[in-house]
C-alpha cells in the first residue's frame, strides 16, 4: 500500500489484514487469507506514528517499533512526547503468549521529602509543586525504552533512534496541531529563557505553520543516546548538563540519582469481564486496579437492556466510578513504599459487596462513601499510543511529561524539557490537589518513591488472544476514558471507531460532580439531575484514546478525534 494511499484511508480509522503482502478487502470487508505481513501504529501524531510503521516494515517487531515511535514523539509532540518524563509499557509476547509491563515512571530524587511543597505557613505552594526545578522526577523514559528494546526488541538501538535524530536536526514542517500546542502554553513556555529559545523563532514569534522547526540540541541529547545507550543520557554529558541546570535553580536531581534510575517489569494486574480477559497496568498506576474494579461492578448489572450512554447506565457507571476513586485516595500509592491491597480491590466479592451500596435511581453523595466500604485528578497531557505487528505483539504505551510540556522549563544545551510528575504525588495528605484529587499518606512524597499514576495502557483478550489494545492521555480521566472505551466495545458490541468516538462521563468521588461531555441527551442529563447528580457540562475532552482492535485476522485502529493530529499509520 502507498503512503499516499495509507494517508487517504486511514486518517481516521485503519483497517488492514493482520497477515499479508497486500490488504485484500472484498466488499463484505471479509479478510481474504493469501495476504502477507502487515502492522499498525495508532498514535497521536503522524510522522512518528509513521516511523513506527517504517520500522515494522524494515522487519522489526511491535516493541522496536513503539520504541522508535516513542523516540520519535519527544521530537514532534514536545507537549507529551518526551525524553524527560516516564511513563508505562504493556508489552504482549506472542511467543509464549504472555505480558509484561515496563514500568519507568519517574522517581523522586533521593533528597525530596514529604513537606517539599509546604511553604512556612504549611500551605502548598503551587508555583514550586509545578513549574519549577523541584517539580522534576528524575525521569525513566530513555531508561524504560532501552529496556523493552533490549529485552523484546529486535533491532539495534542506532536504527530505532535513528528517524528521530534526522527529525529533530534536519526539522520537519510544523503543523496546525503542534501550532496550537504551543500556543495553549505560549506565555508559560515564553518564561523560561531556554523553552523560549527552543520552541519561538529568534525574534520569539511562533514557527508559521509550514515551516521547517529543528531542535538541535535534541538532536545532540538523542545522539548521546544512540552512541552510549542508557549512559548517554544518564551519566556522562547529558547528566552533567541536567546536574548543572538543577544546582543553579535549587533542583534536586544529583548525579547520583540519575545514575541509579531503575526500570522494573512488573506483573501486569487481571480481570475478567463476561468472558474477555483484562490485562492492564499495576501500581504505582492506580489505573488498571480501578478498571478491572470498576468492570467488576458493572458486570452485575444488565447493560445491554439499560442501552448505551442512557441515564441508567450513566447513573450506575457514575456510582461506580466514586467507590472506585473513593479507594484510590485511600489505597494507592508506590507498592514498594506502601502496601497496596491489589487483590482485595479486584476481587469479584468485594465488587459484589460495593454493588450493594448503588441505589438504581438515586445518587449516593460522595460524603457518604468512605474508602473501602469498611476494609488526588491529575492534569489531562499525557500521551498514548498502540502498535501492533504482524508477529502478533502488541504493545500499548502511555507516557508523560504530566501537564502539557511539563514544568516548561528546558535543560540548556539537552532540547529537553524537564517533567513535572512530582506534582502528582500528594503534596499535603489528606487536602484535595490542585486537581481536586484527595491521597492519602500512601502517596506522599519520599526519596527514590514514584509518584502515584493514572496511566493505563490496557489490553482486552478474547478467547486467549489479544482483541483490544488501548489507552489515553487526561490524568484521572484517563482510567474512566479506557473504561468506557472497552466497555462501549465489550458489551455494548460498538465497532471501535464507534467505541472511542462515543461521549463521556467522568467522576472521581471528589469533587462530587458528573462530568459530561457534550452529546449526552439533555434529557439524559435531566435524568441524572433528578436522581441528584451535580452534572458539569465538561468543553475539555475526556481523554483521547488510540485503540488497536485484532480481530477476524484483520487490525481495526481508531485515533480518537477529540483532539487534532492523531494518526493510524498502517502498512
Ligand atoms: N501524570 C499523569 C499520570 O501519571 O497519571
Amino acid at each position: 500500500m502507498t503512503l499516499l494511499r495509507s494517508l487517504c484511508l486511514f486518517l481516521i480509522v485503519g483497517v488492514v489484514p493482520a497477515q499479508g503482502q497486500e490488504p485484500i478487502l472484498n466488499f463484505e470487508n471479509r479478510f481474504l487469507p493469501e495476504v502477507a505481513q502487515h502492522g499498525m501504529v495508532a498514535g497521536p501524531e503522524r510522522l512518528a506514528a509513521e516511523i513506527g510503521i517504517d520500522i515494522l516494515r524494515q522487519g522489526g517487531n511491535a516493541v522496536d517499533a513503539a520504541v522508535a515511535t516513542g523516540f520519535a514523539l519527544a521530537v514532534t509532540y514536545p507537549r507529551a512526547g518526551n525524553l524527560g518524563g516516564g511513563g508505562f509499557m504493556l508489552i504482549h509476547l506472542a511467543d509464549g503468549n504472555r505480558q509484561t509491563l515496563v514500568d519507568y515512571r519517574e522517581m523522586a530524587p533521593a533528597r525530596a521529602h514529604r513537606d517539599l511543597f509546604l511553604d512556612e505557613a504549611g500551605e502548598v505552594d503551587r508555583n514550586r509543586e509545578f513549574f519549577s526545578h523541584l517539580s522534576a522526577g528524575v525521569p525513566g523514559s530513555v531508561a524504560g525504552l532501552i529496556h523493552a528494546l533490549e529485552n523484546y526488541g529486535s533491532l539495534p538501538l542506532k536504527t530505532v533512534i535513528q528517524p528521530a535524530i534526522e527529525l529533530a536536526e534536519k526539522g520537519f514542517p510544523v503543523s496546525f496541531a503542534l501550532d496550537s500546542e504551543i500556543a495553549a502554553r505560549e506565555s508559560r513556555l515564553r518564561k523560561d529563557p531556554e523553552a523560549l529559545r527552543i520552541f519561538f523563532q529568534k525574534d520569539g514569534s511562533r514557527h508559521p505553520v509550514g515551516e521547517l522547526f529543528r531542535q538541535p540540541d535534541l538532536a545532540w541529547t538523542l545522539k548521546q543516546i544512540r552512541k552510549r545507550g542508557r549512559d548517554g543520557f544518564y551519566r556522562g554529558p547529558v547528566a552533567e548538563r541536567i546536574v548543572t541546570n538543577m544546582e543553579a535553580n535549587d533542583g534536586l536531581i544529583s548525579r547520583d540519582d540519575l545514575a541509579g534510575y531503575r526500570v522494573i517489569e512488573r506483573e501486569p494486574v487481571r480481570g475478567s469481564y463476561h468472558g474477555y480477559d483484562i490485562v492492564a497496568t499495576p501500581p504505582p498506576s492506580s489505573g488498571g486496579t480501578h478498571i478491572i474494579q470498576m468492570l467488576n461492578i458493572m458486570e452485575g448489572f444488565e447493560l445491554e437492556p439499560w442501552g448505551h450512554n442512557s441515564a441508567a447506565y450513566l447513573h450506575h457507571l457514575a456510582e461506580a466510578m466514586k467507590l472506585a476513586y473513593a479507594d484510590r485516595s485511600r489505597y494507592l500509592g508506590d507498592p514498594d513504599f506502601t502496601d497496596v491491597p491489589v487483590a482485595e480491590l479486584t476481587d469479584k466479592a468485594y465488587a459484589a459487596r460495593l454493588r450493594t451500596l448503588i441505589k438504581p435511581d438515586q445518587a449516593t453523595p460522595s460524603a457518604a462513601i468512605k474508602p473501602g466500604a469498611e476494609l488526588g485528578y491529575e492534569s489531562s497531557d499525557t500521551t498514548h499510543y498502540t502498535v501492533a505487528d504482524r508477529f502478533g505483539n502488541v504493545v500499548s504505551n502511555t507516557y508523560t511529561l504530566n501537564f502539557s510540556f511539563g514544568s516548561h522549563i528546558a535543560v540548556p544545551g539537552t532540547g529537553m524539557l524537564l517533567n513535572n510528575e512530582m506534582a502528582d504525588f500528594a503534596a499535603k495528605p489528606g487536602v484535595p490537589n490542585a486537581f481536586r484529587l484527595i491521597e492519602s499518606e500512601a502517596n506522599r512524597i519520599e526519596g527514590g518513591k514514584r509518584p502515584l499514576s493514572s496511566m493505563t495502557p490496557t489490553m482486552v483478550f478474547r478467547d486467549g488472544k489479544p482483541w483490544l489494545a488501548t489507552g489515553s492521555p487526561g490524568g484521572s480521566i484517563i482510567i474512566t476514558a479506557v473504561l468506557q472505551t472497552i466497555l462501549n466495545a465489550m458489551a455494548f458490541e460498538m465497532n471501535i471507531a464507534s467505541a472511542a468516538a462515543a461521549p463521556r462521563i467522568h467522576h472521581q468521588w471528589m469533587p462530587d460532580q458528573l462530568r459530561v461531555e457534550r452529546g449526552v441527551s439533555p434529557d439524559t442529563r435531566r435524568l441524572l439531575e433528578a436522581m441528584g447528580h451535580e452534572v458539569v457540562d465538561t468543553r475539555r475532552t475526556l481523554g483521547r484514546t488510540q485503540s488497536i482492535v485484532l480481530d477476524g485476522g484483520l487490525l481495526y485502529g481508531a485515533t480518537d478525534s477529540r483532539r487534532p493530529g492523531g494518526w493510524v499509520a498502517v502498512y
